[in-house]
């Protein structure tokens, strides 16, 4: 079942690239007092992920601290060297957290894996964005493969009033 708004944040275990190398961290650590933007996508430099998705968040992570997000993530089914190099890439700095979810724990747990399968990507997450409050989700908005649109940056902007 796919998560939905009212719902707690599953406890897993993900990944993030550190200058000493790539590094556990637990989602209850991620979300724990915090108010959160996190959003999903099928994969690191794809071209809508890399063109528009997590682009639009760098733009405007600022804008969406200022109406009170503590923390914009990044999460991808993506090794943690490949979201370290793609944060890299796409300049996040400290804008946007790159997280990696390798083993594909937090899509499978929340719902929200993609099966794209046959062509050459394997098991995915879907394009998603989340507003979540102290590990609880207040909103979920989910944008069909191949699509961008309820999930982007602005979006979410609007969604925070
Ligand atoms: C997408 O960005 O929606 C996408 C990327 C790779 C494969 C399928 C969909």
């Amino acid at each position: 079942m796919t998560i939905k708004t009212g719902d707690k944040i599953p406890s897993v275990t993900l990944h993030t690239m550190t200058k000493e190398g790539p590094k556990p961290i637990a989602s209850d650590d991620i979300f724990k007092g915090k108010k959160v933007v996190i959003f999903g996508l099928p994969g690191a430099f794809t071209p809508t992920c890399s063109a528009k998705h997590l682009p639009g968040f760098v733009k405007k992570a600022a804008a969406l601290k200022k109406k009170g997000v503590d923390e914009v993530v990044c999460v991808s089914v993506n090794d943690p060297f490949v979201m370290g190099a793609w944060g890299k890439e796409q300049k996040t700095g400290a804008k946007v957290a790159m997280i990696a979810d390798g083993d594909g724990n937090f899509a499978r747990a929340t719902g929200l894996e993609l099966d794209l399968t046959g062509r050459g990507l394997g098991k995915r997450s879907q394009r998603f964005a989340m507003i979540v409050d102290k590990g609880v989700v207040e909103s979920i908005d989910i944008d069909p493969p191949g699509t961008f649109e309820k999930t982007s940056a602005e979006s979410i902007l609007k969604k925070l009033g």
